[in-house]
């Protein structure tokens, strides 16, 4: 059985990469602090690490020399990024490195989840090959590790995702449980309408990882939804597929209200490469607020 080792196993995408992997792997799920998703697999360690420190990054490789390495965990908010730009480049830049170089040593497969804020969303729908210029400091971060993991002296691929949502499991909010979580308190919720993306159904984006591990593709890949929507359309179906107050939805623009990081406005992508060479298929936006809100069984329950 081949050896998978995940970073960021407390947040919302790598917990979901888990689930899936660990019914082929033997999955060691790192992250920082304390196992906050108690997984059931037998097939998975749960393993404390700091990706910050390559001393902690080398002790963990030597211990399990993985064949492949899945690099999810980050400092993924913006906001934070902006805020306190020396910590993100230490945890979204130097960690990638730290982590190539232990790879390195076991030829691992590595691969890396990055973003479309790498665009500046002036065209929209963005293929693998367009011109990357980010406008925050977050996608410049996730840029730079980009161009590591490209550097990287064995199999690499990079896959990039738009706006991840579905059942947050005992992690962080996304968009449409955010919405959703207001809505219930009777809160008003502000929400941009001069942002364009295809948001990525949690599971579709796990599934098409786990494609390109099967088939160790090398290269950069587009991942994420078809249906192009923004974030207030995204939050308006909500309040309408759980019956709920859609007045309390504040449409807002960029002008109205601002934010410690800029954000790219038109963002989404062409996925015609994942079509073609993994068969990634996706479900509908309808589709993923029905999976979202009526999934019982949450990752690593
Ligand atoms: N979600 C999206 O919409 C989206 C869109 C595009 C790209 N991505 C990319 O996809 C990846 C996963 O995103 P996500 O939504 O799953 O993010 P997430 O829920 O925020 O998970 C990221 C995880 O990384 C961990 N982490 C941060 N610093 C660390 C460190 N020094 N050592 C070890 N772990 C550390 C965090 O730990 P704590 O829980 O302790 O903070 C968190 O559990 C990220 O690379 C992100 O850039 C996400």
């Amino acid at each position: 059985m081949q050896t998978i080792l995940i970073t960021g196993a407390n947040g919302f995408i790598a917990s979901y990469l888990i689930k899936i992997a660990a019914n082929e792997f033997k999955v060691i799920a790192t992250g920082k602090g304390l196992n906050k998703k108690i997984f059931s697999s037998e097939n998975i360690v749960y393993e404390q690490l700091d990706f910050t420190s390559e001393k902690d990054i080398e002790a963990v490789f030597q211990k399990y020399k993985p064949d492949i390495v899945v690099h999810a965990g980050a400092m993924s908010k913006p906001d934070d990024c902006e805020i306190n730009k020396p910590l993100a480049f230490q945890t979204n830049v130097k960690s990638t490195e730290y982590l190539l170089n232990a790879a390195g040593t076991f030829k691992s497969f590595f691969i890396f989840l990055s973003t479309d804020f790498i665009f500046d969303g002036e065209k929209g729908m963005y293929q693998e090959e367009d011109e990357s210029n980010p406008v925050n400091y977050y996608g410049e971060t996730k840029l730079l590790a980009e161009s590591e993991v490209k550097n990287y002296a064995y199999d690499w691929s990079i896959i990039r995702t738009v706006l991840v949502y579905g059942n947050p499991g005992s992690g962080r909010d996304n968009i449409l449980t955010m919405v959703a979580g207001a809505l219930k308190k009777n809160k008003e919720v502000k929400i941009f309408d001069d942002q364009v993306r295809t948001p990525t159904y949690v599971e579709d984006l796990a599934r098409g990882i786990k494609t390109i591990i099967d088939k160790r593709i090398n290269g950069i890949f587009h991942l994420s939804g078809k249906d192009v929507l923004t974030p207030y359309e995204m939050a308006v179906a909500v309040a309408r597929f759980l019956q709920m107050n859609e007045n309390l939805i504040i449409k807002v623009t960029e002008k109205d209200f601002q934010q410690p990081a800029r954000r790219p406005l038109k963002t989404g992508f062409d996925i015609s490469k994942a079509e073609a060479t993994l068969n990634y298929t996706t479900i509908s936006f309808a589709e993923g607020l029905f999976q979202t809100f009526s999934k019982e069984i949450l990752p690593g329950e």
